[in-house]
């Protein structure tokens, strides 16, 4: 693709200091979006070929899955250079051109930042290694001599969040047994130790490198377990608040305070939005205070069952946890982590738990996609900000892949159980009816003497109609129901930031007001329902029959205020 003249990136950010607390991201897994050059492996200049697609469905942002150089151990998520470009993505080059086009087009770029842990490729990690115990270069981990007389035991019995053990023994370069070092994810994941400035400096170097080409914020992964008591005590029964030895530390919020002034030294409006577990609302709120983070990922809402009950529920204590702090709610239906809405939401268990995912669950797909379709209209009515993960606008499900080409530590450290996030993550169809559907150019051969490539995790034969063609074609299909919502979204402007007021309703029924305009009315329960008073209808999930919101949906509706 030529490159258009596209206006230098940062006038862009002058324009709308607040973009960020009314905006619809897309959130971009690079491998899996498009692939430029053949090799099965989506790329830079693959996404650089579809931003005219991202721009025609309306969002305002993108965030980038990792997308440095990394042996791809978890997906990216284990990082060898945060200065760099995977090869197989492209170049930074490509990267610039990337951020400065989607710019051109009114999108902003924003990152994944991974500060918990490196790759154990990472120069660091490489240099401590070799640098042996008691080196300062092991100062930059948290390497430990293990317990009991031969050093053989864990120094702690810390659970991954992968399951498993969250220490691997090293060996030193004479041969023998050596220390520990700590993992809070797979062996491959070192964790970095936050008490050392050097860990600080780079990290707010790194942030400063992606600002200055460009980037608008930065998503902060696994952003509540960068510090650890250094004392390594076992994980308390029931720790109290700010008490477990790895997760949501009083002093973590002293990293992004950092942050935020590196952020804020920028023009226009860099955010920090974060990864954050914390399943208290209060202690997650706190990320949010005016000189930390400026959003994070609800996902309390992502992971509550279809039921009008729990939803409510959730939206009551998320608006309630962010009010204090002023910062907007983000509301977010999936990512590259958990279950696809389509298919979570046809099981008789529709609520979301790493924990929960087996093999073989019963899914009922006309449901769920029915449902999938009425929780999109919610969420992007909801106030605040709106993730939406590649591919649910197209309603793919979550595909069963075959084990033999699971990828994903969490397939593996389950033992075989947990299916892992690979099928979120297959690559997205994009036009005719084979494989690989558009997703990889017709005949491009990664070297001259080569095949093509097949996408590097099989496409169901069933996506044929659930391509990118085949939707445009159709006016019923979930991207119509996507661009409508969000091209809605935009030109309402009681939608997005701002407050929102429940209406009477029966139960089983959410309906809320959004300034003197607007309504949002979703029916979970199982007999259709009258809407409340309206002039017209701005768009519904599903055909009302009748004049009435018929089961699993929701409807839109203007009224005059
Ligand atoms: C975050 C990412 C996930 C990754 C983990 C470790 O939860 O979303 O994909 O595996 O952090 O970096
Ligand atoms: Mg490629």
């Amino acid at each position: 693709m030529p490159l258009t003249d596209t206006p230098a990136a940062p006038t862009a950010f002058t324009r709308d200091p607040l973009w960020w607390r009314s905006a619809v991201i897309y959130q971009v897994y690079v491998r899996s979006f498009a692939d430029s050059d053949g090799d099965g492996t989506g790329d830079l200049r693959g996404v650089r070929s579809r931003l005219g697609y991202l721009q025609e469905l309306g969002v305002d942002a993108l965030w980038f899955n990792p997308w440095y150089p990394s042996p791809l151990a978890d997906g990216g998520y284990d990082v060898a250079d945060y200065r760099g470009i995977h090869p197989a993505f492209g170049t930074l080059a490509d990267a610039e051109e990337l951020i400065a086009e989607a710019a051109a087009r009114g999108i902003r770029t924003i990152i994944d930042v991974v500060p918990n842990h490196v790759s154990s490729e990472h120069r660091w990690f490489r240099e401590a290694l070799a640098a042996g115990p008691g080196s300062p270069e092991r100062e930059r981990f948290w390497f430990h001599p293990g317990k009991g007389p031969n050093g053989d035991e864990m120094p702690t019995n810390w659970v991954s969040n992968f399951q498993g053990d969250t220490w691997t023994r090293t060996t030193n370069p004479d041969g023998t047994p050596g220390e520990w070092y700590l993992h809070l994810f797979a062996p491959e994941q070192p964790d970095l130790n936050w008490n050392h400035p050097e860990v600080r400096a780079e990290h707010e170097d790194i942030l400063r490198f992606w600002f200055d080409r460009g980037v608008a914020g930065v998503r902060i992964d696994s952003a509540g377990l960068l510090i650890k008591d250094p004392a390594l005590p076992e994980v308390p029964a029931e720790p109290g608040p700010g008490e477990h030895p790895t997760e949501d530390r009083d002093e973590v919020h002293e990293v992004y305070r950092a942050w935020r002034r590196v952020a804020d030294s920028y023009e226009g409006t860099r955010v920090l939005v974060g990864e954050v577990w914390v399943p208290d609302a209060s202690r997650f709120a706190a990320y949010l205070r005016p000189d930390e983070m400026h959003t994070a990922f609800n996902f309390d809402f992502m992971t509550r069952p279809w039921r009008a009950d729990e939803l409510r529920a959730s939206i009551d204590l998320m608006l309630a946890a962010h009010a204090p702090v002023g910062a907007p709610s983000t509301w977010v239906l999936s990512n590259h982590d958990v279950t696809r809405p389509v298919t979570r939401y046809g099981r008789d268990d529709s609520g979301f738990a790493f924990a929960k995912k087996r093999f073989g669950t019963p899914t009922d797909l006309e449901l769920g996609t029915r449902r999938a379709r009425a929780a999109a209209l919610l969420a992007a009515a909801l106030p605040g900000s709106l993730y939406v993960y590649q591919g649910d606008e197209l309603g793919l499900p979550e595909v069963e892949l075959p084990r033999e080409v699971l990828e994903d530590p969490m397939h593996f450290r389950s033992g075989g159980v947990d299916p892992g996030r690979d099928g979120c993550r297959v690559p997205l169809p994009w036009r005719g009816t084979a494989t690989p559907f558009g997703f990889s150019p017709d005949g491009v051969r990664p070297v001259a003497s080569a095949a093509p490539a097949a996408p590097w995790l099989p496409q169901p034969a069933e996506w044929a109609a659930l391509t990118v063609q085949a939707q445009e074609a159709d006016p019923g299909s979930m991207l119509w129901l996507y661009r409508q919502a969000l091209r809605i979204r935009k030109r309402e402007r009681s939608l997005g930031d701002g407050p929102m007021t429940w209406m009477p309703s029966e139960p089983g029924v959410l309906a809320f007001s959004r300034g003197d305009d607007v309504v949002c009315v979703t029916n979970l329960g199982e007999e259709p329902i009258a809407l409340p008073e309206h002039d017209r209808i701005l768009l519904s999930s599903a055909p009302l029959v009748g004049g009435l919101l018929a089961h699993d949906s929701t409807a839109w509706l203007h009224r005059t205020a």
